[in-house]
């Protein structure tokens, strides 16, 4: 009988202590998250605001529209070729271009250039955008959604950490 009462004792000791490991865990998740990012945030704000060429600007001809590719400033290692990141070129004259992001401002499909029509067009729902971004016809709510650039050193930079949306467009 006292075997018993040892075992229930040490059976109700492991299960308290285990439960105060748990508990214990959990706090340490919920204090440490807040501490890691905070950590982390001078990195990721950095990555944010990197400004990543996109190209020289050799490779833009005044008066066309091309596709471009950046790298995800916020890449890692098994990324592969999910980190380029493809944008829509336009350049206006020799200093002043557009950089749309390849993302229908409707439900984000894919929109493509054609050249010969000058326009943008998005093969899921009919959206159609003019040479400039502005929207032409179809359900789109707006024009093509675009990053914020700079002339530096002959390249074409961009914003490439900040997702052209809403908030973040031009
Ligand atoms: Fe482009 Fe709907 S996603 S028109």
């Amino acid at each position: 009988m006292a075997t018993n009462f040892s075992e229930h004792t040490m059976n109700r000791r492991t299960f308290l202590n285990r439960l105060a490991l748990l508990v214990n865990g959990i706090a340490a998740i919920l204090v440490g998250v807040p501490v890691i990012g905070f950590i982390f945030a001078p990195a990721v704000e950095k990555a944010k605001n990197k400004w990543i060429s996109i190209g020289t600007l050799d490779e833009f001809t005044v008066g066309q529209t091309k596709l471009a590719e950046y790298i995800n400033p916020f890449l890692v290692p098994w990324d592969g070729e999910t980190a380029k990141v493809p944008c829509w070129v336009r350049r206006i004259d020799e200093q002043k271009f557009q950089v749309f992001a390849i993302n229908c401002a409707h439900l984000g499909c894919t929109v493509k250039w054609f050249a010969e029509s000058e326009l943008f067009m998005c093969p899921c729902h009919g959206g159609v955008y003019y040479a400039d971004g502005s929207r032409a016809s179809g359900p789109p709510p707006r024009g093509l959604f675009e990053y914020k650039y700079r002339v530096e050193n002959g390249h074409l930079e961009v914003r490439g950490g900040r997702l052209p949306t809403i908030q973040e467009s031009v």
